[in-house]
């Protein structure tokens, strides 16, 4: 069976770029592949956290996700820092790593900007970390947005080069991208991608909004001008929500311009807010229960963390006789 590694950060609530970008295609995969999802608290170091803060942010994510789908029956969840091996092999991979391939990084040089006051190793670092979580677990397929297809793309490359010099050692993993939904954007600017660091918090729906506030966030979603409901290039904001439409409704772009000809933006948009509110509220009650059972949520991502070791420690084995290091 093929595997599939991802991985997210737990800084914040994961809003609807975050589910329809990379969480629905993990839910999904897990019926068929060999799953292994990990929250990914080291990647998070990279820009100032208060501790309580990140403890916090590492079990309400991993709360979130199970109420998103992801079962640790079928798959293995875990936390990072549990692992050893990913800070291990990062330092490695370092070794084979180019200044000037990193200074490539669009993520790099976007974060850079918006904290230009802690432009850190970590920061600078984390495509090779990201490398580290990918190739400990010798995966295939790594579902993700758009954005982080650039680290992927650096990640088999490092593979690459190392499979070169030492021998076959790493599988080279490619992404796994959505046809829609890789990219979903800011709700009140098109040009900019749905994120959480964005200055206002209306740009975005949270998967813990409540019904009101996604009500009026998509009310004040900026429109294009023109009244017709199409998708179209033209139409960079109402095609975004009519994508979250689609891809939260499973009605297809023809039967929604269809539903919405002649009518107007209010209709489709008080329409649209229903169906993110209906979507949300279970995960959302089932968020709540489980977050009332921390041991348990304790329990289950410490299992993750031992099935994850297994094969992190293995393929470490590996790559340490590789370059003569251990015994
Ligand atoms: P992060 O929370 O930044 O660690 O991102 C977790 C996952 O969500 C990654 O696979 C990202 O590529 C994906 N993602 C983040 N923002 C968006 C967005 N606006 N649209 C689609 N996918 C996204
Ligand atoms: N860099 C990813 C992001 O910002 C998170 C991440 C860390 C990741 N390690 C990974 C994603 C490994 C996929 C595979 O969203």
């Amino acid at each position: 069976m093929q595997r599939v590694f991802s991985a997210a950060q737990p800084t914040g609530t994961p809003h609807l770029g975050n589910y329809l970008g990379f969480l629905k295609q993990a839910v999904e995969l897990q019926e068929s592949y060999d799953c292994i999802y990990s929250i990914v608290d080291l990647h998070a170091l990279t820009v100032p956290r208060d501790p309580d803060v990140l403890r916090n942010d590492i079990l309400g994510v991993a709360a979130l996700y199970l109420a998103c789908g992801l079962d640790p029956k079928k798959s293995i969840l875990f936390v990072q820092s549990d692992v050893k091996e990913h800070a291990e092999l990062c330092w490695l991979l370092n070794t084979l790593t180019k200044i000037s391939e990193l200074k490539l990084m669009h993520q790099f040089k976007e974060k850079s900007k918006e904290h230009p006051e802690s432009i850190n190793m970590g920061l600078f670092d984390y495509p090779v970390l990201m490398a580290a979580d990918i190739l400990l677990y010798n995966t295939d397929l790594v579902p993700i947005g758009e954005d982080q297809k650039q680290h992927v793309e650096l990640t088999r490359e490092i593979a690459r080069r190392w499979n070169m010099r030492f021998g076959q050692t790493f599988t080279l993993p490619k992404a796994h991208i959505a046809k829609t939904g890789a990219r979903i954007m800011s709700l009140l600017d098109p040009a900019k991608k749905m994120a959480k660091s964005a200055s206002s918090a209306q740009s975005y729906v949270s998967l813990l909004d409540d019904a009101h506030t996604v009500r009026q966030k998509i009310k004040r979603a900026v429109t294009d001008s023109g009244s017709e409901i199409t998708l179209s290039p033209a139409k960079p904001a109402l095609s975004n929500l009519l994508a979250i439409y689609h891809l939260l409704s499973n009605k297809t772009f023809v039967e929604l311009e269809a539903r919405y000809k002649g009518r107007g933006y209010g209709e489709f948009k008080s329409d649209l807010a229903e169906v993110v509110v209906a979507f949300l509220s279970p995960i959302q009650e089932r968020y709540t229960a489980l977050l009332k059972k921390p041991k348990k949520l304790h329990e289950m991502l410490s299992d993750g963390a031992a099935r994850a070791r297994i094969i992190a420690v293995s393929t470490m084995k590996k790559v340490r006789a590789n370059i003569g290091i251990g015994i």
